[in-house]
């Protein structure tokens, strides 16, 4: 039995992940969602080695719930985490730093998205640790983005997605800082990007979809053949790739769905 652990996992990138994992019978999958009524799509995969438990991950008595129920079930040990719930401000993302309405606002983007990003990603793997260190693979993967890239941000001129690209950059250190300490005792720590994918739960509006076009417009002057997103199902196929031929010499790594520094 392979267990893993996917934080964020009632919809997206997470949803598929959990999916997928759990289409092997001989994994074990621990979906970890905020609120179990609205993980609908996870409950009507009806796989009985899929078992969702309920945290936020601001929340670290909940993450102690979570690893000691974890815990009974695998006799104490986990192989996989993945990292998977992130903060995106849904309504201020096409901002620039300067170009916040508020100086309150303009904070509070940064202080929601350090602390789901950053801050409760370190609370994750600091309270799954104990497992890990019991576990086969003592692999945790984080999903990063592009966007947290320094070169790729400069390559594309983009200055949008401000907080939440900074705390991107910062989750990648956090992996490289966990690497540096825990490569002697044979850990894997990814940071990974899953490429541009649609995980849209609804049409775009129109404004919506114009921001789009412009987007993929400036992707294209890096990647000229870049056509638009990916589907969950691709992304997490070709992540799934990436996680399987990792070794502990590529801990630290922060890298994209095809294995390199492409990120789209
Ligand atoms: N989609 C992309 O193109 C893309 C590109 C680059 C990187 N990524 C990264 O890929 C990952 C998944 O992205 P996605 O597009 O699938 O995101 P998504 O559809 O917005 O889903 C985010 C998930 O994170 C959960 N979440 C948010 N805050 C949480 C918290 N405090 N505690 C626990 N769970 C929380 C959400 O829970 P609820 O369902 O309860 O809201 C949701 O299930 C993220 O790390 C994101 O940064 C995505």
């Amino acid at each position: 039995m392979t267990s893993y652990a996917v934080t964020g996992a009632a919809r997206g990138i997470g949803f598929e992940f959990v999916n997928q994992l759990s289409a092997d019978s001989g994994n074990t999958v621990f979906a970890i969602v905020r609120s179990k009524a609205t993980a609908t799509k996870l409950a009507g995969l009806g796989r009985p080695n899929v078992y969702i438990i309920e945290a936020d991950i601001t929340n670290t008595n909940a993450l102690h719930l979570a690893a000691a129920e974890i815990a009974t079930v695998t006799g104490n040990s986990l192989d996989y985490l993945i990292n998977n719930a992130a903060f995106v401000e849904p309504e201020r993302d096409g901002l620039t730093l300067d170009s916040y309405s508020s100086e309150e606002l303009l904070t509070k983007d940064l202080l929601d998205s350090f602390n789901v990003n950053v801050v409760a990603v370190i609370h994750t793997i600091n309270i799954f640790l104990p497992l890990l260190k019991n576990g086969k693979a003592k692999t945790v993967v984080t999903i990063s983005t592009g966007l947290g890239d320094l070169d790729a941000t400069l390559a594309f001129e983009n200055a949008a997605s401000a907080p939440y690209s900074i705390s991107k950059a910062a989750v990648n250190m956090v992996n490289a800082k966990y690497a540096a300490q825990y490569k002697p005792e044979g850990f894997i720590f990814l940071a990974l990007s899953p490429g541009l994918v649609d995980t849209s739960t609804r049409a775009p509006t129109e404004e919506e979809l114009e921001k789009v076009t412009e987007m993929i417009g400036n992707f294209r002057k890096v990647y000229p053949d870049f056509t638009g997103p990916i589907t969950p199902q691709t992304s997490v196929q070709m992540q799934l790739e990436v996680i399987n031929r990792i070794t502990v010499n590529d801990t630290g790594a922060f890298i994209s769905h095809k294995g390199n520094k492409e990120w789209l």
